[in-house]
Order: C-alpha cells, then structure tokens, then sequence
C-alpha cells in the first residue's frame, strides 16, 4: 500500500511540473539517447544533461545558452553536411511534448576543439534553420506536431566546414507570450562532429546566448499570438548563409533548397510563413486582449483539433489562460547546486 500511495504521489508531482527535454536523437537513423534531466546518469552521450523539464523563462540568464543547469557532454556524434536529424522530446513523465505554440528554433556553433570541455556561454551561435507555421500566418506551428510524439527535424548545412560544434536547438512555447516574461525557452545543447568537405567555416550572422533575445522582442512578448493572420517574427539572427542550405529555409521542414541564398536583407520567401527577414510584422502594439481572446478561441474551432493530451497551458479560453498563469506563477524554480 506504501509502494501504491507513493507512486500516485510521484505521478501527480510530475504531471504538475512535466514540460520537456530531449531524450533521443537520430542522425541519418543512428539513435543516441540522452540522460534524463536531474538524474544520476553520468554515462557518456552526445546531449547536455539538464536540471529538469521546465523552461527557462530569462533570456538573459546563463540558462538560455543550454537550458538549466546543463552539464557539459563526454561524446560527440559525427554527422556530415546534409545529415538529417531527428530530436525526440519528452514530457519528463513518458507523455509527450505538452505545448502547441510557438517556434522551433536551431542554431549551432563551433566549439573550437573538443565539446567536451567547451563552455558555450560565449560563443558565436549561427542559426540553421527556424519554423514557424506550415501554412504561414493562420493553423497549426510546426511545434504542435510534437504533441503526438512526432520529433522535431533538423539539416546540418551542406556546406559546413568540418569540426566540432555544439548543436543548440530550441523549442520557444509562447501560450504565455501575451505578457512580459510569459514566453518559455526550452533550450537543448547536444555535441556533434562534422565531417565532410565543407568550406564555410565562419557563418555569419552570429548571436550570443545570453544576448540574442531581449524579453520584448516580438516574436517573445506578444498579445497577438493567437490572432488570426498573425504574422510571426522570429527572434535571433537571421538564418546563417550557405552557397547551399541543407534542408531548411527560413521556416519549411524538410526540403532542400538548392540555390543560392540572397543576402539576409531580401527576403527569399517572401510570401513563406517565416520571413526571416524580419520586416516588423510582428504587430505587438495594439492592446485588445478580449478582442484578441476570442479570435484565438475562433482560430481553435477553426483547426477542430482535441485538446485531450494536452496539459491546461495550451487551452486558450480566457480562464484557461489565468488558471494557467496562475499554475506558471506557483512554480518555484528547485535551487540549483
Ligand atoms: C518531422 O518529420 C516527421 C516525418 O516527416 C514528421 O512526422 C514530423 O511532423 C516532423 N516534425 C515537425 C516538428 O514538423
Ligand atoms: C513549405 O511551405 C509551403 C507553404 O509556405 C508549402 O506549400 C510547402 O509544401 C512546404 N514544403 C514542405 C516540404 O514542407
Ligand atoms: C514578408 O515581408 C514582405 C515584405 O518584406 C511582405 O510583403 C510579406 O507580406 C511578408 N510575408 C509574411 C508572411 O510575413
């Protein structure tokens, strides 16, 4: 009876803090599994152990590099310009990915010698690919194909220089994002080594973490997020240029994009969903949250999708959204060591 009481405890405290990390990577079908977040498992891998499934909520913190408290990783796994990635999330508690909003961002950057014994606070991160929405400004984000256990898919750029980097992909859920503070980062850090014949050894843009995202920018603080037609900017740099981007434009999955990009201040896609150039279509201003409640309830039957897996931060009524808030704020980040 001990045994059962006890299990339904540890059930219900993880339910109630369950977010995500990623437990499993393939590359090119390779599998590389991951330590679970807080545990004791020291066994080498490719991925950066963290502290536990919640998000990090300042992007000025040293948690936004690699999510929190991340312990640096013994491995690295080899990958080659043009290698397909697939990053598994987890709920923390065997459930899948809980949140539905909001972008999935990857960037890496060289670790100039081993990853093993690399800080990336400092860092020149080049982001590789962003996602926003398939269909542009109305539906689904790429992200909500996560709640059914789906991964998240990622390109090496074909034209990466070989060496050894730190792999950052990052899922920014933004049921929240109305409000200051209210957006989560959910940073992952993993160890690969790339091998091949790339030339571009230096892609530039290049971004600091902490330093590429401000807490008001538009793609992180904003009240239309569930809008009809709102039109998404990415935070961070642009998406680095290759002579040949290895899969991934600005925002599409996985085809590849063969020709040549133009320089970061035309838009390549500029009727794709992502614009990564970003021309200030973030429309943050305007302050009609009971407007702005109701479309997103509109948008929600429009997709007619059930809710049953999800936890009550993604509903979006307006009371969801304050017993959300609510649950958000009880949560007291475990001091770290
Ligand atoms: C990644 O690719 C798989 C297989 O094509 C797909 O089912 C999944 O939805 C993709 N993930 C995302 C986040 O779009
Ligand atoms: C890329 O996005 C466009 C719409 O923006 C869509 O028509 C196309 O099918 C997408 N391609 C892939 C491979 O997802
Ligand atoms: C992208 O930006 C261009 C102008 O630079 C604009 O005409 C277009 O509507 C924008 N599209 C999206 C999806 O934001």
């Amino acid at each position: 009876m001990k045994f059962a009481t006890s299990l339904v405890l540890a059930s219900a405290v993880s339910l109630a803090t369950a977010h995500g990390f990623v437990k499993r990577i393939t590359i090119d079908g390779k599998s590389y599994g991951g330590p679970e977040p807080g545990s004791d498992d020291n066994s080498p891998s490719i991925i950066r152990k963290i502290q536990d499934t919640n998000p990090v909520k300042d992007p000025s913190s040293a948690e936004i590099t690699c999510g929190r408290n991340a312990q640096k990783a013994q491995l690295s796994a080899p990958v080659r310009p043009g290698s397909q990635l697939q990053l598994f999330w987890d709920g923390g508690d065997g459930t899948p990915w809980p949140h539905e909003a909001g972008p999935i961002l990857n960037y890496m950057a060289n670790c100039n010698g081993d990853c093993a014994n690399f800080d990336p606070a400092t860092a020149n991160f080049f982001k590789i690919s962003e996602q926003g929405r398939p269909g542009g400004e109305n539906g689904p984000w790429f992200l909500a194909n996560l709640l059914t256990g789906a991964p998240a898919n990622l390109t090496i750029p074909n034209d990466l220089a070989p060496g050894n980097y730190i792999l950052r992909h990052e899922l920014l859920a933004l049921h929240l994002a109305e409000k200051e503070g209210g957006a989560e980062y959910y940073p992952s850090c993993s160890q690969v080594t790339v091998q091949g014949k790339g030339s571009n050894a230096a892609p530039t843009p290049t971004a600091k973490f902490p330093g590429a995202y401000s807490p008001t920018d538009p793609g992180i603080l904003n009240k239309h997020v569930f809008d009809d037609g709102f039109q998404y900017k990415f935070p961070g740099p642009p998406v680095a240029q290759f002579a040949t981007q290895g899969g991934i434009g600005s925002s599409n999955s996985t085809s590849s994009v063969p020709a040549p990009r133009p320089a970061p201040t035309q838009p390549s896609q500029p009727s794709g969903p992502g614009n990564q150039s970003g021309n200030g279509n973030g429309r943050g201003g305007d302050p009609d949250s009971e407007e702005n409640s109701r479309r997103s309830c509109r948008l929600k039957k429009a997709e007619g999708k059930s809710h049953d897996k999800r936890d009550g931060q993604d509903h979006v009524t307006p009371r969801m959204r304050r017993v959300a808030k609510k649950r958000s704020s009880e949560f007291t980040p475990p001091t770290q060591n």
